[in-house]
């Protein structure tokens, strides 16, 4: 059995990138996970002043390219990324790139699917969604992307309480802590566990 090789991860965001810092910091140094490219499709978003920071190469990529050019293929093959982290990213994952990364793309989404889910359904969308419907608990899925928004195959759950006097705002809180505290560990695992397939 040959020992596993790094494995080279893309982090795509659109937003703040609270998760991006999260995950830069987890694999600092780590002999199994390098973060080698950050892919953000907003100009000014705070994703992108983090790479910048932590010296990792970024791209700012255009909807042409994205959904009818090569899915900046090109580009993750001159970073040799062998997998993909969305961590906040708004934009629907062309086929193209679903094909080139099978069961390599991951996602994460700030409620409990398949509830909350689709397009449409991001940031405070979500949580403004689950206090109208009166929910008593969300949370965090982290799922594999596929061509559908929010709909591949579930890896991880993660559940908060939703109190009467909880706000939009308060919910996102809590859920961002719950990101913070799992997402890093969940890759790990993801990427250790295909790795292990690949080897056998
Ligand atoms: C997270 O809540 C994530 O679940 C959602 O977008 C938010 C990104 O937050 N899809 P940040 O940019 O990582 O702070």
């Amino acid at each position: 059995m040959n020992s596993p090789s790094i494995v080279n991860v893309a982090i795509f965001a659109s937003g703040a990138g609270s998760n991006a810092q999260r995950i830069i910091e987890t694999f600092h140094g780590s002999n199994l996970i390098k973060i080698v490219l950050i892919i953000c499709n907003k100009e000014g978003a705070g994703v992108l002043s983090i790479a910048e920071k932590e010296n990792i190469p970024s791209l700012l990529i255009n909807k042409e390219k994205f959904f009818k050019g090569d899915a900046y293929l090109d580009e993750l093959k001159k970073y040799h990324v062998d997998f993909i982290v969305l961590a906040g990213f708004l934009w629907k994952i062309p086929t193209e790139l679903i094909n080139a990364y099978p069961n390599k793309i991951i996602n994460i989404h700030p409620a409990l699917l398949p509830k909350y889910g689709g397009k449409g359904m991001y940031g405070h969308f979500v949580h403004e969604a689950v206090m109208a419907a009166k929910e008593k608990e969300s949370g965090i899925t982290i799922h594999y992307v596929d061509e559908l928004y929010d709909h591949g195959n579930v890896i991880f759950q993660a559940i908060c309480d939703v109190e009467p006097n909880d706000t939009p705002e308060t919910l996102a809180k809590k859920i961002h802590s719950l990101e913070h505290l799992h997402f890093p560990r969940v890759i790990e695992e993801t990427i250790a566990k295909s790795q292990l397939k690949e080897i056998h």
